[in-house]
């Protein structure tokens, strides 16, 4: 599908260029056309959530394999409410909590959304975001809008403006950018159909911060940890069904090399001297020497410009994370993209 696409520069347009720009957008959107825009995480592909046409196309353009449900983005509480038939307490008090942000809330579906826009399952994750434009643009299409992130399938979240380019150009009517999307990893996926809660996705919003915040335990996907030690073999069974998919995959080889801080850079440097012996361009990121926000911000930008580079080998060394941090989210993106290649110290 190749079509010409109108690219609105958010940052650089003058105000009336602006107020133009998020009006065709919404138009877009109200007629089933595809908009990229950016949020706080990652760049969205956005789609009317309650078209299921338009919402098809969102599949057709990333290559998305279709047992895999969209998170649906409102632009208040109230279409939020609207979007589930089982807003209660405990989503009220989170939504007061983290929204606008990056936490997604996973709740039973309301009568009206197709099955496409959940793959057919009986809940919706439904997400408020914090980028200002992200909300703009929603509340002027006047209906939710379903967002993956605006990557093809496979390949790491944008967190650029040249990301979403570089991907989408020429494949979407209208690509709205902002800079760089400031947490750069994809919200927290939060499942509120439990008596526990629990959380599919690990994001910017950790366990901790949502306990210390409302008072509301929650726990892990147990298949996020199962994942981390012993992939190939664990029969991994992950509630979101997107987590179970190779993701992030940059063509650079990734291999993750994890443990203490003292021992990492010389196993880093025994590897690339084999691998550089070899004939092989390797690229080492020494990601235990960033905080976690920084490693989450750069993440995704880094496996893109390695492919850029040529990069044959990425070595990545990290500390061993800490549970329900923000660095066990980080850990978990960089996992997949290396496949669950791990060297442990
Ligand atoms: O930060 C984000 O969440 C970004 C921005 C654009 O909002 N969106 C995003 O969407 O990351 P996507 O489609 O790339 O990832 C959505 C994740 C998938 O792992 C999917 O399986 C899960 O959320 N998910 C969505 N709806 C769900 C549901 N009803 N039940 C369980 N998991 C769900
Ligand atoms: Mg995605």
């Amino acid at each position: 599908m190749t079509c010409r696409t109108i690219i609105l520069n958010y940052d650089e347009a003058t105000a009336p260029e602006r107020e133009a720009g998020l009006e065709k957008a919404a138009a877009i959107i109200r007629r089933g056309g595809l908009v990229a825009f950016p949020t706080e995480t990652v760049y969205g592909l956005g789609a009317d959530a309650l078209n299921p046409e338009a919402v098809g196309q969102i599949f057709t353009v990333k290559g998305r394999p279709a047992d895999n449900p969209l998170i649906v983005h409102v632009a208040d509480l109230d279409q939020a409410a609207a979007s589930t038939t089982g807003w209660d307490d405990r989503a009220e008090r989170l939504a007061a909590a983290f929204w606008p942000g990056p936490l997604t809330l996973v709740l039973p579906r309301a009568d009206g959304f197709p099955d496409i826009t959940t793959a057919g399952l009986s809940t919706v994750g439904l997400r408020l975001p914090g980028h200002p434009v992200a909300r703009a643009l929603i509340s002027q299409a006047e209906r939710p809008i379903a967002a993956p992130s605006a990557n093809l399938s496979g390949g790491p979240s944008p967190t650029r403006a040249e990301h979403v380019i570089a991907d989408l150009n020429d494949k979407v009517p209208m690509i709205i950018t902002a800079g760089d999307c400031r947490v750069g990893i994809e919200s927290t996926v939060l499942d509120l159909t439990l008596e526990t809660p629990e959380i599919l996705r690990p994001g910017f919003v950790t366990a901790g911060v949502i306990f210390e915040k409302t008072g509301i335990r929650v726990t892990m996907d147990p298949a996020l940890n199962t994942a981390r030690q012993n992939y190939a073999e664990s029969g991994w069974k992950p509630k979101a069904p997107g987590m179970k998919y190779r993701h992030y995959a940059p063509k650079a080889e990734v291999i993750v090399v994890r443990g203490p801080a003292e021992r990492i850079g010389p196993e880093m440097k025994r590897l690339c001297q084999i691998e550089t012996a070899a004939g092989k361009q390797v690229v080492e990121w020494r990601l235990n020497e960033l905080s976690p926000e920084k490693a989450a911000f750069e993440l995704f930008d880094r496996l893109r410009r390695a492919d850029l580079e040529g990069a044959d080998i990425i070595l990545a060394g990290t500390v061993s994370q800490t549970d329900g941090d923000l660095s066990f989210a980080v850990m978990n993106r960089l996992l997949k993209s290396a496949g669950y290649h791990v060297i442990d110290l």
